[in-house]
Parts: structure tokens; sequence; C-alpha cells
């Protein structure tokens, strides 16, 4: 999509805190570290819409995005990451409770992406994501991230690797790189596709 305008709409810490349904929804979820804010920001092509860090727990509000391109408006949604081990338990509790309560009460989410590295195997939080997702109704398509932190031979052997743990369809697993750019144009293409249709 071309991008007119993206900016921050609005950064929650609970449910009472979200804007009013407007424009569609698409969701970043997962690992703590794995790129989500990075993604979103090389999606709208801007360096520093969403903050970033090398420090995992970066995003621990759930912030929302509004993007517009010619006609259409879009909402890109910065959810925290799960798996970050520096965090009381009582604080995680707190940020699932949080994301839950987005996922299951939001009329216009029509994507989820679920992020998962290239170098780390599928795991039990991610299948059962995507698990929790279907039984909502959600549809969810998988990023795998950065790419290319991979020489080519094991960047594709790791893709077959991760397409054959997730048992989705071949076209929900889209390899991505925020840094070069790759699979970026198909992930706009599925987000297009679920909210709009084409
Ligand atoms: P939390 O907000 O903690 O949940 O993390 P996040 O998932 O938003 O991760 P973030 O986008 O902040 O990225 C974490 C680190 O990974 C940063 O140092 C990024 O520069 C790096 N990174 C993200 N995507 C890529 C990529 O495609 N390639 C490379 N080489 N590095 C990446
Ligand atoms: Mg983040």
């Amino acid at each position: 999509m071309k991008i007119d305008t993206a900016e921050l709409l609005t950064s929650c810490a609970r449910s009472s805190d979200f804007p009013a349904p407007g424009a569609p929804e698409v969701a970043f979820l997962g690992r703590s570290n794995v790129g989500k804010s990075t993604l979103l920001n090389r999606l709208v092509r801007r360096k520093k819409l969403a903050r970033t860090s090398s420090t995992p727990g970066k995003t621990r509000l759930i912030h929302f995005f509004t993007v517009t391109g010619g006609s259409r408006e879009l909402r890109m949604v910065d959810l925290p990451g799960y798996g970050w081990a520096k965090v009381s338990r009582r604080e995680r509790e707190g940020w699932q409770r949080l994301v839950e309560s987005y996922l299951e009460e939001r009329p216009p989410l029509c994507v989820t992406i679920l992020l998962q590295d290239v170098r780390r195997d599928v795991s039990e939080d991610e299948t059962l994501l995507l698990e929790w997702l279907a039984e909502r109704g959600l549809f969810a398509v998988v990023a795998i991230t950065k790419t290319d932190k991979l020489k080519p031979m094991r960047r594709a052997k790791r893709i077959r690797e991760l397409r054959e743990q997730l048992d989705l369809p071949g076209d929900r697993v889209i390899a991505t790189s925020s840094a070069t750019g790759d699979g970026i144009d198909a992930l706009w293409r599925a987000i297009l596709g679920a909210a709009y249709g084409n």
C-alpha cells in the first residue's frame, strides 16, 4: 500500500483506554524482541514510528497507529511481547490480560500477525496462541522474522522447517526481513486481503 500518513493514535495500559472502533485493525503479536515494532515500521516506511530496542520488553503498552494511503485507512496495533524473563509473574499476568482483552473484544480486528524468529523453533507459546486465535475465529498469518540473519542455504532450510512445524496453509506463512524488505509486499497483500478482500 502507498502510505500517505502514519501516526500514533494512542497508547493504552488498560482495556478501558482502547480507542472507539474505527478503521480495520492489524495486530502484531509475538515473543519479546522478535521484531514486531520493527516490522510495523518497515510496513509503513517510518523508521521511528513504533519504538524498538535491542532490550526485550520495550513495548509494554498497546500502541494504536493510524495509517492512511489513498482512500484507505488502517490501524496497526503493536502488542507487548511475551516470554520476557525479566518481569515479575504479576506483571506478566497483567500484560497477558491486557493482550487477551484486546484480542477478545475487538470487532475491527481483521488479521493478527504472529511473528516467529527464523533462528528459533516454533514453541508451545506460538502453537497455543495460534489455537487460541483459531478458536475465536481470528484470522492469523505468521511472519517469519529476521531472515537476513542467516546465509541463503541455511535460511531456506530453516524456513522449510518452520513451515512444517507451523501446520498452516502455505500462503499464511510469510518469510520477512525488516532489514532488507524481503516479504514486505507479500505481507501487505495478506493484510489488504484480510482488511478489504483484495
Ligand atoms: P518488544 O517490544 O520487546 O516485544 O520487542 P519487538 O518484538 O517489538 O522487537 P523490536 O522490533 O524492538 O526488535 C528487537 C531487535 O531486533 C532490535 O534490535 C531490532 O533492530 C532487531 N530486528 C528486528 N527485525 C529485524 C530484522 O528483520 N533483521 C535484523 N537483522 N534485526 C531485526
Ligand atoms: Mg516492540
